[in-house]
């Protein structure tokens, strides 16, 4: 027995003796303790996360900084690690440092659980387009009970950043273009993840990322500049933060940006001022991957130390693979470089966290054989996916009535690279996923129909493409083009499944051309020259170009990217046993050319002035997109009337509408309400989405839906981040989409 350890052992023990009981007075007390023990190179451990090595159930890596990282792991300087694969991986990390270390901390093992660990759900971006927090609360949970069951405690989502520009390819992975919705998803994501007991060993803690802007990329270049003006900074960027925060999210992860000329990783008025001053987050932040190292780079700092100094007094908790802290944290503190009080605040927060997960009362709950055993593709987990997988697809168009498909129907062709492929609709950001584990749209269809035939036309993606290398697109290779179109000829109705590779969107995905890739536009064209009767099916991660499509395709379904169950919910869409109901989260333009694009936009001082050429258009594109934000069709019809407002009392506006189902089957519409302040002391958007309600309704049926509109909802920021709400004129409109509905205005006194 090794007695050096004899007494952090103990204080573990006694530790363990009391954390059930303990309660977050208990944790302040317990975390005291613990930070007069710590020297200063523990502390700085603490704020140090390292990547995994993958195979260290073997002996330990030889030589190199894995040798390094293992040796810091023995000393107690690593308080996280991420990457790490399996529950006895992680067990074995876990126990050299719990016996081995001086202290015995255990450590959090974070991992990017974006949309699932092996039951893949919708790419975010798909799941925002449901407008059903409840499935998207539930398809959460499930990422977290499996993420949970192979060791994990800890994933890098939601991604809640707002982006307006389709070139950008994480858009895939956010709650698309607008605050309003953006905070709801992220919301329900964060509840999701961490549930309502954070010690249970299926929650895990969740981050809000990245803070701040990301998503506003010059260019919809990834990691380019972010320039933005406080305006949109405060109305349109906070608001899924600072909702994520009041939802007592764990962590908070920075970016590799810089925000109007500071690195966000290095910006203390956004890590101090906004998020742990004004919003009072009481968890820590992790940085980006190296982001903090990147300070230098930037040229923001003159080296590795100086970027560690800069990142420590900002407000950054937590080192990603910099090594910055872990290597010179402690010395700039003996220095006066950094501010002791200011690394202790990081290690509480880091250790509170540790506390709330339970991994001092048991540093291996996470670690159950049996639990990864029969947890992994659990079928209550490919249910809760499948049902949110046909909640988040968006019926486009469907102007000939040609879906739903009977299900008998004769001669249906299937055509399309995408159609059998069992990769791409797990989309972007799956890193743990088993490679081919979704359901194809052919096995979909095959669970209806056998008679139908299919073509796959020209093979336009490379069928190894992998995360870290771009997809390669055939541009050139027409081979099979001519069968598919044959095999077109007499089809009753042609299945058409185009967009993207699953490896298209995501982290470094960015694209100057939004259009079809490869050779799928004119596939479609010259389909469409021997049978008009196309489904068009999309399977993509970001809004597309397609304004041939969208003008002379009768029918199209926006799929998105759906996970393991892609196939099935799309088959079942097709076939009408699911009625589409998804709402688009961002719009799609006409033309790249239209980018950035969105519904909440500026009036500008020159509305339309024709005919002279005096106001804000372009000469060669329509202002309008091709699809714009919230819309969203169904297999039957809704009719909105009644539109009523009683304004009860200064602040409460009580607005509402009757909605019918005037079709022939029942359906989900999700009700917008859009408000527009026409006069205030800051411009304020032609209008924005402030509630929404997603109805079910039978055929025939009809409900009154009510809205109360509060201060929350009136008021916005000022520039210098005051909440006002300010008297005058309102106006709202309350539709199935951000472009029509019915309209009326109240005065606020
Ligand atoms: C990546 C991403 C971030 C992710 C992290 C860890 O570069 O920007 O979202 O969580 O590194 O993989």
């Amino acid at each position: 027995m090794n007695y050096r350890l004899l007494k952090p052992i103990c204080f573990i023990l006694f530790l363990s003796l009391n954390t059930n009981l303990m309660s977050q007075q208990d944790y302040d007390q317990k975390i005291e303790a613990l930070l007069k023990q710590m020297t200063l190179e523990e502390k700085a451990g603490q704020m140090n996360q390292y990547n995994g090595f993958y195979d260290v159930t073997g002996p330990a890596p030889e030589g190199g900084n894995a040798a390094l990282k293992y040796e810091h792991l023995k000393k107690g300087w690593v308080g996280s690690m991420l990457n790490v694969r399996g529950v006895e991986e992680v067990r074995k990390l876990q126990k050299l440092v719990v016996e081995e270390s001086r202290l015995g901390i255990p450590m959090l093992f974070g991992f990017d659980v974006i949309h699932g660990l092996k039951t893949q759900s919708p790419i975010p971006l798909a799941e925002a387009a449901s407008w059903d927090m409840e499935a998207i609360e539930k398809s959460a949970s499930v990422a977290a009970n499996e993420a949970s069951a192979v060791g994990l405690n800890w994933t890098f989502a939601p991604m809640v950043d707002i982006s307006r520009d389709a070139r950008w390819g994480r858009v895939m992975e956010g709650g698309g273009e607008d605050p309003f919705l953006g905070a709801k998803v992220g919301v329900a994501r964060v509840k999701g993840f961490q549930g309502k007991d954070l010690s249970l060993n299926s929650t895990i803690a969740a981050t809000a990322k990245h803070f701040a802007a990301y998503g506003f990329a010059e260019a919809g270049k990834e990691y380019n500049t972010v320039d933005i003006g406080t305006n949109t900074l405060y109305n349109m960027v906070f608001p899924p933060f600072k909702a994520a925060v009041e939802a007592n999210v764990q962590s908070v992860m920075n970016g590799f940006n810089i925000l109007n000329g500071v690195p966000v990783t290095a910006d203390a008025v956004l890590q101090r001022d906004f998020l742990k001053g004004k919003w009072g987050f009481q968890g820590f932040v992790i940085s980006d991957w190296s982001s903090i190292a990147e300070i230098a780079p930037h040229g923001f700092a003159k080296d590795l130390k100086h970027a560690g100094e800069i990142a420590a007094n900002a407000g950054s908790d937590m080192d990603m693979e910099s090594k910055a802290y872990v290597t010179h944290l402690a010395a700039s503190v003996r220095e006066g470089k950094v501010a002791e009080s200011y690394v202790d605040d990081a290690v509480r927060r880091i250790l509170k966290v540790k506390f709330e997960l339970g991994l001092f009362d048991d540093p291996y709950r996470y670690c159950n054989e049996d639990r990864e055993k029969e947890r992994l593709f659990h079928k209550d987990h490919m249910e809760a996916v499948l049902d949110m997988a046909k909640k988040s697809i968006v019926l486009l168009k469907n102007d000939t009535g040609l879906l739903p498909l009977k299900k008998d129907q004769k001669g249906i062709v299937v055509i399309g690279d995408l159609a059998d492929d069992k990769n791409s609709p797990l989309g972007s950001w799956r890193l743990a996923s088993d490679n081919n584990s979704a359901v194809s749209v052919l096995e979909g269809i095959n669970s209806y129909t056998k008679d139908y035939s299919f073509v796959q036309g020209p093979k336009y993606f490379d069928d190894n493409a992998s995360f870290l290398q771009h997809v390669s697109i055939n541009t050139d290779d027409t081979a099979g083009m001519e069968k598919a179109v044959e095999a077109a000829k007499n089809a009753s109705v042609v299945v058409l499944v185009a967009g993207e590779h699953g490896f298209m969107s995501g982290e470094a995905r960015s694209r100057t051309n939004i259009d079809l890739p490869g050779l799928q536009h004119q596939l479609i064209k010259a389909i469409h020259e021997v049978n008009k009767n196309i489904v068009l099916v999309l399977m993509n991660g970001r809004p597309l170009a397609l304004p041939w499509e969208a003008e002379h395709i009768p029918t199209i379904l926006e799929t998105w990217q759906l996970g393991s169950q892609s196939g099935l919910a799309i088959a079942q869409t097709l076939f009408g046993d699911n009625n589409p109901s998804g709402k688009l989260p961002m719009t799609f333009p006409r033309s790249v050319g239209q980018v950035p694009i969105y519904y909440n936009q500026y009036r500008t001082g020159r509305a339309k002035q024709e005919p002279n050429v005096f106001w804000s258009h372009y000469a060669d594109e329509k202002n309008s997109p091709q699809f714009p934000f919230g819309h969203g069709l169904s297999y039957t019809q809704f009719k909105y009337k009644d539109l009523k407002i009683t304004t009860t009392g200064q602040k409460e506006t009580t607005v509402s509408v009757t909605l019918s189902n005037t079709g022939k089957i029942k359906g989900q519409e999700v009700v917008q309400l859009y408000l527009s302040d026409p006069v205030a002391s800051v411009v304020r958007p032609i209008k924005e989405l402030k509630a929404f309600e997603k109805v079910a309704l039978e055929a025939g049926a009809s409900k009154t839906i009510r809205f109360v509109l509060t201060e929350k909802e009136l008021g916005f920021y000022t520039n210098d981040y005051e909440w006002t709400v300010e008297p005058g004129t309102f106006q709202i409109m309350v539709g199935g989409s951000s472009a029509q509905g019915l309209t009326a205005s109240f005065e606020l006194e």
